[in-house]
């Protein structure tokens, strides 16, 4: 039986191990972690993460061919193929900190393969790295080697958050990049092996091991820009009385543009696409291309002004001032479907709001009141960050209370802002909430979920990203 081991038990880990596991029932696969309490999540009914469904995947395959532990060293050893998914945060500290990707995690894993290790390995790169990485790798294998053969590939994970499982099943594509040398080859063909128990063959891309590594982090600037992109016209679409989801639709329907990803929101959230431009960033400025670095940082840029620009526009229409006002914020994480906050766009517009000395009431499905309060407190690394974004004190954390129902959070607000556009929120009673919440009653619409129409008929004051202004908003000073 051909032995998998995955280092790392996360967000990627885990959902693309038990997908594995399902699909091929001949292969053992043993996922384990440093954190005990991840592995006792995973080996118990209450997952670490949640993602629909996954649930019914681990169940199937736990104690068959899916394991869970914090044996690291034993299973390393014993496998014939080891993925390594451990995290690549962005560096805080030190040569370029804010931007360089973090690789200790990956370096320690790393050694300690070559440490333990008795037999041949083909040790595969899930984690989404700087390109030439496997470089860098491969010699740390081969440091003190014990005449073992260590073949490096590069198969970067393509999977969203809340869509996990459908990424897994049915992928746009899997990609493997590998040593254009016989070891390599072979190496490529037995993992296009294992993914074509599910995956179409023409839908399994080989390349070189830079290509492989360089691809995730082009497909993940693509994908930014193009949220960015359309979140600069819908600053455009507020000056000039165009709406974005028109635009959108109509810019969609060109089949060279199409239509996916063009949603205008509060900003793009999530742990990937801020650290990997930012590692792009970096390594076209160690190639000497500022150009091309300063190209993408825009994009970044972007970003953080429709973060802002969310908070002047909140603060602007309650009669520039939020201080001692309760207001809702519903949803937390970075999208729905997950309960993951990092880098969610709330974190940032909560802090804005706390800056102004407003009071939050924080409503999310699924993510919990330590979390939320962790994520507030937290000093974000970031050396261009204005001011009001900073961690709030804790006089204003105590401003701060999470709830466990929509309506809880609404009760007396004087503004409601929604963060992540989870179902439910399109479903609650409104008129319900408008004559609960004290008036002139706001609502923002930072996920263009809302029926804006309907919102106005009952009463509130709307603002929706990118949407003709209220007359109400049109009277409030411009917010650049
Ligand atoms: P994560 O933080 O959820 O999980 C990483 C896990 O690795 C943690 O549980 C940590 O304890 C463990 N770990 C760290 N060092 C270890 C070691 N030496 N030995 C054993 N375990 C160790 O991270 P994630 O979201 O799963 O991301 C992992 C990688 O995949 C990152 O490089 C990320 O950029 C990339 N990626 C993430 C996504 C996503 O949607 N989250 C999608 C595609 C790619
Ligand atoms: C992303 C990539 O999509 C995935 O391929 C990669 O493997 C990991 O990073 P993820 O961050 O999980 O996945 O979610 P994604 O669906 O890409 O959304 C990222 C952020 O962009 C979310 O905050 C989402 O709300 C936002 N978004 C997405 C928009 O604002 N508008 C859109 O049209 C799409």
């Amino acid at each position: 039986m051909v032995k998998i081991c995955c280092i790392g038990a996360g967000y990627v880990g885990g959902p693309t191990m038990a997908v594995i596991a399902l699909k091929c029932p001949k292969i053992a696969v043993t996922v384990v972690d440093i954190s005990a309490p991840r592995i006792n999540g995973w080996n118990s009914d209450h997952l670490p993460i949640y993602e629909p469904g996954l649930e019914a995947v681990v169940k199937e395959c736990r104690g068959r061919n899916l394991f869970f532990s914090t044996e690291v060293e034993k299973h390393v050893a014993e496998a014939d193929i080891v993925f390594v998914s451990v995290n690549t945060p962005t560096k805080t500290h030190g040569l370029g900190a804010g931007k360089a990707a973090d690789l200790t995690y990956w370096e320690s894993s790393a050694r300690m393969i070559a440490d333990v290790s008795k037999s041949d390995k083909i040790v595969v790169e899930k984690s989404t790295v700087p390109v030439r990485t496997a470089e860098a790798i491969e010699r740390i294998l081969t440091h003190n080697r014990k005449k073992i053969n260590f073949t490096i590939l590069s198969n970067p994970e393509f999977l969203a958050e809340g869509t996990a499982i459908k990424d897994l099943f049915s992928p746009d594509r899997v990609l493997i990049g590998g040593r254009e040398t016989p070891e390599g080859q072979k190496a490529i063909e037995t993992l296009k092996d294992i993914y074509a128990n599910w995956v179409p063959k023409e839908k399994i891309i080989c390349t070189n091991l830079w290509s492989g590594e360089l691809s995730k982090l082009a497909a993940n600037a693509f994908l930014a820009q193009r949220i960015s992109s359309v979140n600069a016209m819908s600053a455009l679409c507020e000056a000039t009385g165009a709406d974005i989801s028109e635009v959108s639709h109509s810019i969609g329907t060109d089949s060279r543009i199409g239509p996916k990803f063009l949603n205008a929101s509060v900003g793009f959230g999530g742990s990937c696409f801020q650290k990997d431009i930012m590692n792009l960033v970096y390594i076209c400025e160690c190639n000497g291309l500022h150009v091309v670095a300063n190209y993408w940082k825009q994009v970044i840029k972007v970003n953080d002004y429709q973060k802002s620009r969310f908070v002047n526009r909140v603060v602007a229409s309650m009669f520039n001032t939020v201080a001692a006002k309760k207001i809702a914020v519903l949803g937390f994480s970075f999208k729905k479907d997950t309960g993951d906050t990092r880098e969610a766009p709330a974190i940032d517009v909560c802090k804005g709001l706390l800056g102004d000395k407003a009071r939050l009431s924080i409503y999310d499905p699924q993510v919990t009141e330590d979390q939320i309060i962790k994520d507030l407190s937290m000093k974000k690394f970031d050396k261009e960050q204005p001011a009001h974004l900073q961690p709030p004190s804790p006089t204003s954390i105590k401003q701060v209370a999470v709830v466990w129902d929509a309506y809880t959070a609404v009760k007396d607000a004087h503004g409601v802002c929604i963060m992540t556009e989870w179902d439910e929120f399109k479903k609650l009673d409104y008129q319900k909430i408008y004559d609960n919440m004290q008036k002139p009653a706001f609502l923002f619409d930072g996920r263009n979920v809302m029926d804006v129409g309907k919102l106005r008929k009952i009463g509130f004051i709307v603002y929706s990203i990118g949407k003709p202004l209220d007359p109400w908003l049109k009277d409030m000073p411009a917010v650049a």
